[in-house]
C-alpha cells in the first residue's frame, strides 16, 4: 500500500479495526506507523526494522513484543527497545489516546535511554572477540547501564561488522563497504567502549584475570567474556599456490574475493555448504563462470534435508552453475584444477568452504571445560565462575532439543552475547532463544528455526517450485527445526509455538539427565 493510502492515525482510527493482539499500519505525518492493541492498551511504533529495515507489518505480536519477519528481530511495543538481536537500535514509539472509541496518535516520544540500573558491576568487563558475540556484548553492558571498563579485543583488523553480508549482497556487488561496520566509529567512542583490533590474544590467567596479548603486554579483568568464533577449515590442496586458494571468514576475505572477481572468468568452489552456495551466487551476479564441487550427494543435505537441497541445486543450475557433487578437488596446476573423477577444469582461483573449527584453544590453555566447542551453563558461564563464552565457540544446553549444542549462527551469536552480558551483570538469565538462521542465494532466502541434528520425519507443506513451503522436520514425533521458504510469518509462528511449549516445561528432561 502506498505511504497517502494508509489510514492516517492522526486523525483518528476507530478501535474496532485494530485486531486485538495485531495490529494495522498507517501514517503519522510522513512516517509509517504500525498501531497495535493488546486489550485496552494501545501502541504506536515505528513500521520498519532498525536491522535491514524489514516491514514489521509482516511480522508477529508476541505479547507485548513486535517480531521483524525478515530475521526475527524482535522489539518492545511499549518501548520500542530492540529486545533481542539481530537489530540493535530502537524503533520509534508514539504517544496514544483513546477517546470515545477512537484511537489518535499523537506526538513522538521521546526515546526513552535504554539505561537501567546493572544489579553487579565488576570493575571492569573483557571481552575477546570482535564480532557478532562480542560486539552485541559491549553493546547490551551500556544499554544495562554498566559504567566500568569495557575493553573489546579483536584478532581482526576492522571494527565489528556484518558477517553474514560478506557472502551476499557486498560480494555480489550489491552492497557498498559502508554497509558493512556494525557500528560507526563514534559509537566505540561515545560508549566508552575500547576497541583493540588487529590484535591477538595468545594466553588467559583465569587466577589473577589476566589476559596476555602475542608480543607481550597483559590487561586485566574482573569479568571476562570469550567469543572468539570460528576459524575456517584449511586443506592442502596439492599444486595450489596460497594465492589461488581463498576462505571467506574476514572483511578483509571478502574484499580480497571482490577484487579477484572483478578481472574472474572462472572460479571453482570446493564445498556445496552456506558459504560455498553463497558465494557461488554471488560470484554468478558478477557473471563469473562457476563450478561447484563437493564430496556431499546433495547440497546443504545434512542440515535442509533432500529436497530442499536439491531445490538449492536446480536453482544454482537455473542461472548456471555447474555442479560436480560426489567429487573433489586432487590437484591444481596453474590454471586447471583435477577433480577426482579425472574432469579439468580452468580456474581464475579457488573458493574453499568446507566448514568452520570453533576456535577454542585460549579456553583450552585457560583450563576451561571444553568438549567440541566451550561448555557453558544455562547462563552461558563457562567452568571457571565470571568466566563466560558465547557464539560459535559456546556449547550451551539447548532447553528446546534437550542437548547439549554448539551452531554457527549470527543471530544466536549475538543473543548469547546480550544475555552474557546482562549475566556479567548479575541478572541470572536463562539462553532460551529457539535457534535462528537465514541463507539467501539468488534471492532466494530459507529461514530455519529450531535445531535438528538430526531427524527420521522431513514433511513438506506447500510448493518448493513456488518457493512457498515448510519443511518440518521432527525426530521420533517431536517438531525439532522448521524450514520455510515465503513464509517468514509462519516461521515466527513457529519459534512464538517453540518458546511457549518451553514455559510450560522448562527443564527439558533430556538435559535433566546428561
Ligand atoms: C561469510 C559468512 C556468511 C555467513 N552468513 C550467515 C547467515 O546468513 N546466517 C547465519 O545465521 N549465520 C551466518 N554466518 C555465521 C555467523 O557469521 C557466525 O555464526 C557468527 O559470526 C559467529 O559470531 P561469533 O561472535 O561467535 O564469532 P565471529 O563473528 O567470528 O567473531 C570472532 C571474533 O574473535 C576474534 N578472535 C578470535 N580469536 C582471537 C584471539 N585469540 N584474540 C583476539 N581476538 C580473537 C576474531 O578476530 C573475531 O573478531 C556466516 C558466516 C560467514 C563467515
Ligand atoms: S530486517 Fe528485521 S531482523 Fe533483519
Amino acid at each position: 500500500m502506498e505511504h497517502s493510502d494508509q489510514p492516517d492515525f492522526v486523525t483518528g482510527i476507530p478501535v474496532n479495526r485494530i485486531p486485538d493482539g495485531g495490529m494495522i499500519q498507517g501514517r503519522v505525518g510522513k512516517e509509517d506507523v504500525i498501531l497495535s492493541r493488546r486489550g485496552a492498551d494501545f501502541f504506536a511504533v515505528g513500521a520498519k526494522c532498525t536491522h535491514y529495515g524489514g516491514p514489521l507489518i509482516k511480522g508477529l505480536v508476541v505479547g507485548d513484543e513486535l517480531r521483524c519477519p525478515l530475521h526475527h528481530a524482535c522489539f518492545d511495543l511499549r518501548t520500542g527497545e530492540a529486545l533481542r538481536a539481530p537489530a540493535l537500535d530502537p524503533i520509534p514509539c508514539w504517544r496514544v489516546e483513546e477517546i470515545d472509541g477512537t484511537v489518535f496518535v499523537r506526538e513522538k516520544l521521546q526515546q526513552a535511554p535504554d539505561i537501567q540500573t546493572s544489579r553487579k558491576t565488576p570493575a571492569s568487563v573483557v571481552i575477546v572477540g570482535g564480532g557478532a558475540a562480542g560486539l552485541a556484548a559491549a553493546d547490551m553492558l551500556r544499554r544495562k547501564g554498566y559504567d566500568g571498563s569495557v575493553t573489546v579485543i579483536s584478532a581482526d583488523d576492522s571494527a565489528p561488522y556484518d558477517r553474514p553480508n560478506l557472502s551476499k549482497e557486498f560480494l555480489a556487488g550489491e552492497a557498498p563497504a559502508e554497509w558493512i561496520p556494525l557500528r560507526s566509529p563514534d559509537f566505540y567512542t561515545s560508549r566508552k567502549i575500547d576497541l583493540i583490533l588487529n590484535r591477538r590474544v595468545a594466553s588467559i590467567d583465569i587466577g589473577p584475570k589476566k589476559v596476555f596479548f602475542e608480543g607481550g603486554q597483559t590487561k586485566e579483568f574482573d569479568a571476562l567474556l570469550l567469543a572468539t568464533g570460528a576459524d575456517p577449515v584449511r586443506i592442502a590442496v596439492p599444486g595450489a599456490s596460497d594465492s589461488q586458494l581463498h576462505y571467506l571468514r574476514t572483511f578483509a576475505d571478502s574484499r580480497a574475493l571482490v577484487a579477484k572477481a572483478q578481472s574472474a572468468k572462472q572460479v571453482v568452489i570446493s564445498g556445496a555448504s552456506f558459504i560455498g552456495l553463497e558465494v557461488a551466487a554471488s560470484l554468478r551476479e558478477r557473471n563469473i563462470a562457476v563450478h561447484v564441487v563437493s564430496p556431499g550427494r546433495v547440497p546443504l543435505e545434512h542440515v535442509l534435508g533432500d529436497e530442499i537441497g536439491r531445490f538449492f541445486q536446480n536453482l544454482h543450475e537455473s542461472h548456471g552453475v555447474t555442479f560436480h557433487m560426489g567429487e573433489t578437488v586432487t590437484r591444481v596446476d596453474g590454471r586447471l584444477v583435477t577433480l577426482s573423477g579425472g574432469a579439468k577444469l580452468d580456474a581464475d582461483f579457488l573458493a574453499l568452504g568446507v566448514g568452520v573449527r570453533p576456535a577454542v584453544a585460549l579456553a583450552e590453555q585457560a583450563g576451561l571445560r571444553v568438549d567440541r566447542g566451550v561448555v557453558v551453563n544455562e547462563y552461558l558461564e563457562t567452568s571457571a565462575p565470571g568466566v563466560f563464552a558465547a557464539g560459535d565457540i559456546a556449547r550451551w544446553p539447548d532447553p528446546h532439543s534437550g542437548q547439549m549444542i554448539r551452531i554457527e549462527h549470527w543471530v544466536v551469536a549475538e543473543r548469547q552475547g546480550q544475555v552474557a552480558a546482562r549475566n556479567i551483570l548479575g541478572y541470572r538469565e536463562r539462553f532460551n532463544a529457539v535457534p535462528f538462521f537465514w541463507t539467501s542465494q539468488f534471492k532466494v532466502s530459507v529461514k530455519y528455526i529450531g535445531h535438528a541434528q538430526t531427524w527420521d520425519e522431513a514433511t513438506i507443506d506447500g510448493s518448493l517450485e513456488n518457493k512457498d513451503c515448510s519443511v518440518t522436520f521432527k525426530l521420533g514425533g517431536r517438531t525439532l527445526a522448521v524450514a520455510t521458504i515465503g513464509r517468514d510469518l509462519q516461521n515466527l509462528q513457529v519459534e512464538a509455538a517453540m518458546e511457549a511449549s518451553l514455559l510450560q516445561s522448562p527443564v527439558n528432561p533430556l538435559l535433566r539427565a546428561g
